[in-house]
């Protein structure tokens, strides 16, 4: 269930598992599975067409026997008959009538995310990145001139900030939190990047709480709450982006009596807790051994991951999800790759200088390295995401001396 990245990947680790089976692929969008990440950065901003951002080309499914039916909504799961109920929709995901009923030997929940919608903004020119149609609707809005909100300094909204900054539109980013990226990254890549951003004309604002949008035929202006909670500072916009985070689609899971806890609860093998149905991608919430607790990831990898992991079990191998987690954002020509989760750290040792553009911050919990932040220093991410595996304790000066190979720490 799921046309997404994780469901393309998952198809084609099961054909290479030499997987003879049925393979039925249910997405409620129009397009094959593709890749999201372009749709905030390269895409969004012409630099890629629409068939660079498909995961594989239409005849990969053709070849490799999986039969994809797009536009086709999951309406229920019935564990006990070992069958689900589809429904036809149109792209905007409305459904235009009923469907059939299949069954079943393994169903494999790949319903990903949605994004979180801000109340109060439910006006034309208020734009969302979430799918293909999403980016292209909003690729149409960016001219140079236009005023642009973003609403969330997250990596949509600081991706989306860059691209329409590049286009010339006058960018001002608000962001809740006392920093942009507080969930995703420590504190001096979040200041460098705001740096970059000032340095490119964008304007942030962090600590901001918003009111709400105004407009007459479509959005003007956003409103602001000042301190006392009264209505405060109206900016205007021409167009608005909301990137204030995604919520796992796991209502069907949960109707079905799968256990959900933000995410589809999975073991290391990928397994829900009923029998043949498995969960990938960014619906699941799954064990991690390297952080002793749950997680659930938002990331390409962990999809592609999951996805080999359910793949080889389902063709009978007994295989767990053991990986370091890692992820990437590309603005303007920075690339920011991360290793590992930072929450929970009590120290940064900043490696490289970031007046020279390439640089690492490592984040560090009772003297061991649990993540690190890179700018454009690729090789350096490569042997951090092995020191965040390992969690040893490390020499902080060693750590910061671009002298020192990471290698041999
Ligand atoms: N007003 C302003 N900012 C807000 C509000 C609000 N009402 N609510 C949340 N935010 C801020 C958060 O503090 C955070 O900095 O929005 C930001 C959202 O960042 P993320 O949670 O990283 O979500 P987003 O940037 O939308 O990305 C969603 O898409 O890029 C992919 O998989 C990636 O997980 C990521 C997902």
């Amino acid at each position: 269930m799921g046309a997404g990245h994780a469901a393309g990947q998952f198809a084609a680790r099961l054909r290479n598992e030499k997987f003879e089976g049925e393979i039925v692929m249910l997405g409620n969008e129009p397009q094959l599975p593709y890749q999201r990440p372009p749709l905030s950065k390269a895409y969004l901003a012409g630099e890629v067409g629409s068939d660079r951002v498909l995961l594989r080309p239409a005849d990969f499914y053709e070849d490799k026997n999986v039969e994809v039916r797009l536009s086709t909504a999951v309406a229920a799961i019935d564990t006990g008959a070992s069958t689900v109920t589809t429904q036809a929709v149109t792209t905007q995901a409305v459904a235009t009538g009923a469907g059939d009923t299949l069954e079943y030997t393994h169903l494999v929940l790949a319903t990903g995310a949605r994004v979180r919608r801000l109340p109060g903004f439910e006006l034309a020119g208020v734009h969302y990145v979430r799918t293909l149609a999403d980016s292209d609707s909003l690729k149409s809005a960016l001219a140079p001139g236009q005023k642009i909100i973003v609403v969330g300094g997250g990596y949509i909204g600081l991706e989306v900030a860059a691209v329409a900054a590049k286009r010339g539109a006058a960018v001002t980013v608000l962001e809740a939190q006392p920093r942009i990226l507080s969930r995703v990254a420590t504190a001096p890549v979040a200041d460098y990047l705001r740096r970059v951003h000032e340095a490119n004309g964008v304007v942030i604002r962090t600590g901001v709480r918003i009111a709400r949008a105004e407009g007459e035929a479509g959005v003007g202006a956003v409103v602001l709450q000042d301190d006392a909670g009264a209505q405060g500072e109206r900016i205007e916009a021409d167009a608005v982006i909301v990137g204030i985070g995604i919520t796992p689609n796991t209502e069907l899971a949960e109707a079905a009596g799968l256990h959900v806890d933000d995410g589809i609860v999975v073991d290391e093998r990928g397994a829900t807790t009923c029998a043949n149905v498995w969960a990938i991608g960014d619906c699941s919430r799954h064990p991690s051994r390297i952080y002793g607790r749950s997680v659930r990831l938002e990331s390409v990898h962990n999809a592609m991951a999951q996805a080999g992991v359910v793949a080889a079990n389902i063709a009978g191998k007994d295989t767990v999800y053991n990986e370091i987690p890692w992820f990437w954002s590309d603005q303007y020509d920075l690339k920011l790759q991360i290793a590992g989760l930072a929450d929970g750290h009590d120290e940064t040792v900043i490696r490289g200088d970031p007046d020279t553009g390439s640089f690492t911050v490592f984040a560090l919990a009772r003297g061991c390295v649990i993540a690190a932040d890179s700018i454009n220093a690729m090789r350096d991410h490569i042997e951090c995401r092995k020191l965040a595996a390992a969690k040893k304790a490390v020499d902080k000066a060693r750590l910061a001396d671009v002298g020192v190979a990471l290698k041999e720490l």
